[in-house]
């Protein structure tokens, strides 16, 4: 098979404490970890013909470098910047460099919890917003997505 081009590859971006998945609050964000929801996700890519990078950091800084990555080597960008979608003008910033899709993704729905979640620095530089739907929001942001890139020219 032709390996997939910038034009057909979408990055997801996980932000801190993601990694821990599977034993961090399972009530509120599940029992699957970061590596089976990876798995999913690049299932989904590639029933679509998408490729997908799947990256992880708990650092602000890396994420907002991998932000900046793909500018150049992403046809569309989809976010969980975890605690730094309520808190990060920085990565605010570094989304709003990006002129390609972006989606931001929650696997809780941060408008039913705590008031501070209720704020998302993020999601205000994306063109949408999926969150609320536990794992399976990843398979529907790639979804997402692939509408959206063929809308793109
Ligand atoms: C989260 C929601 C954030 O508020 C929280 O800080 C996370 C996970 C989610 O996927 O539901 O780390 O991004």
């Amino acid at each position: 098979m032709a390996s997939k081009t910038a034009k057909s590859t979408i990055h997801l971006l996980n932000g801190p404490n993601l990694n821990l998945l599977g034993t961090r609050e399972p009530e509120i964000y599940g029992t699957q970890t970061l590596s089976d929801i990876e798995a999913m996700a690049k299932k989904t890519a590639q029933d679509l013909n998408l490729g997908l990078v799947f990256r992880q950091t708990n650092s602000e800084g890396t994420l907002i470098d991998q932000v900046h990555t793909a500018l150049t080597e992403a046809a569309g960008l989809i976010i969980n910047p975890g605690a730094y979608t309520h808190t990060s003008i920085a990565l605010h910033d570094a989304l709003l460099a990006l002129s390609i899709p972006k989606i931001e993704l929650h696997l809780s729905n941060i408008h039913a919890r705590e008031p501070f979640r209720r704020q998302s620095y993020a999601g205000m530089a994306c063109d949408g917003v999926i969150c609320g739907f536990g794992a399976n929001g990843y398979r529907y942001a790639i979804e997402a997505m692939n509408t959206l890139l063929s809308q793109v020219d």
